[in-house]
């Protein structure tokens, strides 16, 4: 291996053990710190980190360029417990989302969502929660 391929693998190391994967300041509250884990370990895969993609892409981004702020907590709870059918318009091998709703509790869900809500700008965590107040029923 030349000077140069050393360097560049040394780099690469250097750089993927020292980047935070999520972006995050929210590692304090211990709910998101469960969920940041539950989330490296079961979504990362299929609908990557803190950065990147666009509001078009399947599997969505949960980032602040996807369109999951657009939808109210009741309904991504939903979705993360029962995962969704595959339907039209998917393209060609795209991957399905699977239901959660036995590998992880309530409040698994709750803090994986908690999570991903780090990755949101204000303006997109108050319209969020607009949208959460308006359609969901929070008991009172
Ligand atoms: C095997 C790949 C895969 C895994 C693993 C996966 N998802 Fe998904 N998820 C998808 C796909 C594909 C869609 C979009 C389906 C569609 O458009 O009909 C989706 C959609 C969603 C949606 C609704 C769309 C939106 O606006 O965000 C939520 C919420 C979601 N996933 C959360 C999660 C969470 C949380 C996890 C981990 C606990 C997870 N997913 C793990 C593939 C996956």
């Amino acid at each position: 291996m030349t000077r140069a391929a050393v360097t560049a693998v040394l780099l690469t190391v250097v750089v993927a053990g020292c980047t935070p994967q999520d972006g995050t300041d929210g590692a304090a509250d211990p709910a998101v710190a469960r969920g940041e884990a539950i989330y490296q370990a079961s979504c990362m895969g299929c609908h990557g980190g803190a950065a990147g993609g666009t509001i078009s892409d399947i599997p969505p981004r949960h980032n602040a360029e996807g369109h999951t702020w657009h939808h109210a907590d009741c309904d991504l709870l939903d979705i993360i417990a029962d995962g969704l059918p595959d339907r039209p318009g998917l393209p060609e091998g795209a991957p399905t989302m699977p239901p959660f709703g036995t590998a992880l509790d309530t409040d698994d869900r709750q803090a994986v969502l908690e999570f991903i809500k780090t990755w949101w700008t204000d303006e997109q965590r108050e319209s969020q929660q607009r949208t959460t107040e308006q359609i969901c029923d929070l008991g009172r």
